[in-house]
């Protein structure tokens, strides 16, 4: 018999986590025995793992002697704090957090763009890259390799699935309530997100700069193992449920062209190309993204004022893609050692 694993799932009662579940289930990862993690607030409760009901226990209390695989996503706070607790009782630790993605020791894995990394893991610790650096670099490793990128210039338009459970219920409530001429109440963004957009994400930095749009520098420098790479990101939350969009322009060290850069993505893993020249001929986060595994691209366009310039639309699930989904496949590479 093949070897079986026994996977925890830390965070299994939240918007990753609870995809995080199903995706394991859908691609019959080899799972032994499935331990879903949450805080006191959670544990005693159910969560669904395939056509299975599994007891929610206390991460605090839980001892994690005997886990071959922890995914977690429980906030970067939690991760700092037992992932490393997992990690020494022998476990593989897979986390969605930025807590250790900048540490040189712990490889930061796009399982389509640099699978290899997976191995290099000293500290028994592989960190999962933020959404938007996920579906981006699906995008651009590729046109990386072909034609040298030397500068990216980048707008988000984030889901508020983004941002968590509590961020979905908010966009349902304020858009319901403003449709029933009720004041509108924001706990989980500073102004009103329903039919409003916010050019904000993360925390503000000393550079005036957010969180959110660092990551996207830092992180596709790292993944990409380049760091002359220069990298402009503006982040965007809109009221979207689920799927972040980017609008990307990029310069190549050598001209590749729309025609070129269209071929190319339509042989690379992970993507999907949607790109008529036609209404309705791009993919968009709710005909396209939302429920589905793929990095779509469209609007592929020569930069008209740019020599070795060329424009990109990529859009992404950003709670399957963008976190859970890359987490379980490398979850797959792990169990291939
Ligand atoms: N959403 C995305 O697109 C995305 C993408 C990439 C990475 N991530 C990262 O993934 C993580 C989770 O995101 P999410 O969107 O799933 O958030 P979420 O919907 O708010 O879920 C948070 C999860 O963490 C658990 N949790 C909170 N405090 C805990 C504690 N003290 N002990 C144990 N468990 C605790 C919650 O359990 P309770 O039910 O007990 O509260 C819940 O299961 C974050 O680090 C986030 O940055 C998210």
């Amino acid at each position: 018999m093949s070897k079986q694993f026994r996977v925890a799932v830390v965070g299994a009662t939240g918007a990753v986590g609870e995809v995080m579940l199903s995706i394991l289930a859908e691609r019959n990862f080899p799972v032994g025995e499935l331990v879903a993690l949450a805080s006191e607030r959670s544990a005693g409760g159910k969560v669904k793992f395939g056509h299975r009901d599994v007891v929610v226990q206390d991460l605090a209390s839980f001892d994690p002697a005997g886990v071959d695989i922890a995914l977690f996503s429980a906030g970067g706070s939690i991760s700092k704090e037992f992932a490393p607790k997992f990690a020494a009782a022998g476990a593989v630790v897979i986390d969605n957090s930025s807590a250790f993605r900048y540490d040189d020791d712990v490889p930061l894995v796009v399982s389509e763009v640099n699978p290899e990394m997976v191995k290099e893991r000293p500290r028994g610790i592989i960190a999962n890259p933020n959404c938007s650096t996920m579906q981006l670099l699906v995008a651009l490793a590729p046109i990386h390799r072909k034609a040298g990128i030397e500068r990216l210039n980048i707008a988000t338009y984030q889901s508020v699935s983004g941002t968590g459970r509590k961020a979905l219920e908010e966009l349902g409530k304020q858009t319901a309530g403003l449709l029933n001429f009720n004041p509108v109440e924001s706990q989980v963004y500073p102004v009103q997100i329903a039919f409003n957009v916010i050019p904000h994400g993360g925390e503000f930095t000393d550079n005036g700069y957010t969180t959110e749009e660092m990551k996207l520098v830092w992180e596709t420098r790292k993944i990409l193992g380049d760091d002359a790479i220069r990298v402009n990101a503006t982040v965007v939350r809109v009221p979207v449920f689920y799927g972040h969009s980017e609008v990307v322009n990029i310069e190549t060290r050598d001209k590749l062209s729309a025609t070129d850069a269209r071929k190319l993505l339509e042989t690379s893993p992970g993507i999907e190309v949607v790109d008529e020249h036609e209404p309705g001929g791009y993919p968009t986060p709710v005909t396209h993204a939302s429920g589905n595994d793929a990095v779509y691209v469209g609007r592929i366009r020569d930069d008209l004022s740019h020599p070795h310039g060329l424009n990109l639309w990529i859009v992404a699930d950003n709670i399957r893609k963008g976190a859970a989904l890359n987490a379980v496949q490398i979850a797959e590479l792990v169990a291939m050692e």
